[in-house]
């Protein structure tokens, strides 16, 4: 790699319904681990559908410095209407991964993230939690260079969302990039490097974890973290 951040953003703005959603972002990430934090509908969600591609920008672009493969993780887990080995595998499917292959690394996969014996259970009969789970499986069996994660654990109770985390942390270990959106500041603190803070659809600041929580540069940032944590 020749450049030290694997995606810049260059004035974007995301416009709906008239609402200015996302206005003039302008950085450039190169952290392995980054958090997006900022208020309720300060644009988190919309930012991580934009780098993802789900979203198109109304203005300004993404440059990606090099191709990279990435998959997403929705707060709401999305499962189909079918058994937990079934999640797994379709991701693996709809990435062309031939059958035979697909099998062994879906059950890799489960046993990741603990879950092996759920594998022949139906999907949306599990709880909010083991489908958190199941969706960060089918996410990982894609081996993805990137992955976006949009609030993992906000419906977890605290064990389950220490899991989650233990598995993020893996993933990060193995050279996964990650890019998560949380309300959990503890959390943020645990897993990232770097804090890129939202408020009202404008990037205030892209700061080291520890000199967020320290010294936030903005007025925002600083309400912002004495109401999360006061
Ligand atoms: N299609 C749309 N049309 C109009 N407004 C929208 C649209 N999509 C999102 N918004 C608004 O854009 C803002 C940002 O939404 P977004 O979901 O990105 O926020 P967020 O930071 O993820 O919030 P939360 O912490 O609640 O998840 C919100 O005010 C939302 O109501
Ligand atoms: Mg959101």
């Amino acid at each position: 790699m020749t450049s030290t951040h694997w995606l810049e953003l260059q004035g974007l703005d995301l416009r709906e319904n008239g609402v200015q959603i996302i206005a003039n972002a302008t950085l450039k990430v190169g952290a392995g681990r980054t958090a997006i934090l900022g208020p309720n509908g300060a644009g988190k969600s919309s930012l991580l559908r934009l780098m993802h591609g789900l979203l198109k920008p109304t203005g300004g672009r993404l440059i990606w410095p090099q191709t990279m493969t990435q998959s997403m993780v929705f707060q709401r887990p999305v499962m189909l209407r079918a058994t937990v080995l079934a999640n797994v595998d379709y991701g693996l499917a709809l990435r062309g991964i031939p059958a035979a292959e697909r099998r062994e690394k879906a059950i890799a996969a489960l046993h990741r993230v603990g879950l092996p014996e759920l594998a022949d259970r139906p999907a949306r009969r599990l709880s909010g939690g083991e489908q958190q789970r199941v969706a960060l499986a089918r996410a990982w069996a894609l081996e993805p260079q990137l992955l976006f994660l949009d609030e993992p654990t906000a419906s977890l109770d605290p064990a389950s969302s220490r899991e989650v985390e233990r598995i993020i942390g893996e993933m990060a270990a193995t050279g996964t990039r990650i890019v998560m959106t949380t309300h959990n500041l503890g959390q943020a603190r645990r897993i990232a490097e770097e804090v890129i803070f939202l408020d009202g659809g404008r990037v205030l600041e892209q700061t080291p974890v520890e000199e967020f929580f320290r010294r936030p540069q903005t007025t925002a940032a600083q309400a912002f973290l004495q109401e999360e944590a006061p």
